[in-house]
């Protein structure tokens, strides 16, 4: 691998954002590591991006984000495979209708949404120090600004609603771009997260009761997966970013009051370390 090709890493490839996102990058001429959730449908992506860009430079890595073993499987075959990493893209993401729990006993929505960013941007940070200036781009929603993270149930336990668990994960993305961006400025690393704007995409596909119409409805009003990506591109193409950037479609922006909130982002950062049992 020539070491002035850049490198970008983004989850969730297999449709949506993630999928055109992984395209325009490869047509730009970047290595392209796409994670993917099963091999049957990474290799159908695969195989898409390689038809329609015949040059691309693409690597596919197997991973259900929703396992930390499988999260620390993914982080050393990345290791093994980069010397250096210059982008990372945190897009994957769901929406559960019901509390659903990982194998490793942890609510769905928060440990993919959430945990699953926290715990590879630390294992990947060697990586992604190696290369002379990296970003790590967290793609929120700005269905944030209606979140809360509640520590009494973070997951749900006492009372689950698919909505609030969302609405927290996308905070919660914020709150830990925020802090780890000041935890990162000395190593010049740029921290920033986007709502990408209304998408149409396989996110709400497993709504249920009145809520599965939703998408339908929306669908008129949403654009489309291609114009989302450009929005994601435009900030891996920013020069570095010393402060903490959010960004809605290609504008900088103010996130939520709650997203600011000092005391907020070190308790969660607290708690997410304690549940992916430190970092190592
Ligand atoms: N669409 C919107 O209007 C909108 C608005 C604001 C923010 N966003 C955010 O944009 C991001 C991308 O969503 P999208 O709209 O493009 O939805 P999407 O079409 O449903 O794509 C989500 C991607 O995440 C992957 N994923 C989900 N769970 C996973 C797991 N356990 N392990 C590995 N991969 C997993 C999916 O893989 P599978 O195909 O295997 O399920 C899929 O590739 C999300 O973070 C979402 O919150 C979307």
């Amino acid at each position: 691998m020539n070491s002035i090709e850049k490198i970008c890493i983004i989850t969730g490839a297999t449709s949506g954002i993630g999928k055109y996102t992984a395209l325009r990058l490869a047509k730009e001429g970047w290595v392209v590591g796409i994670i993917c959730r099963s091999e049957k449908s990474g290799k159908l992506t695969l195989q898409t991006i390689l038809s329609a860009c015949p040059t691309a430079k693409i690597d596919l890595f197997v991973c259900d984000l929703s396992s930390q073993s499988a999260i620390r499987s993914l982080s050393t075959s990345l290791c093994q495979k980069y010397k250096k990493i210059d982008a990372l893209v945190h897009n994957a993401g769901l929406i559960s209708p019901i509390r659903q729990l990982t194998v490793d006993g942890i609510e769905l929505t928060f440990a993919v949404n959430h945990l699953a960013p926290f715990l590879l941007t630390s294992l990947l940070m060697p990586v992604l120090k190696a290369a002379p200036e990296s970003k790590i781009v967290l793609v929120t929603s700005r269905a944030e600004e209606l979140g809360r993270i509640n520590f009494n149930d973070l997951q749900g336990e006492k009372k689950y609603n698919w909505a609030r668990s969302y609405t927290q994960s996308k905070l919660a993305n914020l709150l830990f771009a925020y802090e780890l961006c000041e935890r990162e400025k000395k190593n010049r690393v740029s921290v920033l997260a986007l709502h990408p704007g209304l998408t149409q995409s396989k996110l709400g596909r497993n709504l249920n009761g009145i809520c599965k119409y939703l998408p339908l409805v929306l669908n008129p009003f949403m654009q489309k997966p291609e114009k989302a990506a450009t929005f994601l591109i435009d900030l891996l193409n920013l020069p570095y970013f010393s402060e903490p950037g959010y960004f809605i479609k290609n504008k900088i922006a103010r996130s939520s009051q709650y997203s600011y909130d000092k005391d907020l982002r070190s308790k969660l950062w607290a708690i997410s370390e304690t549940l992916t049992q430190g970092t190592k």
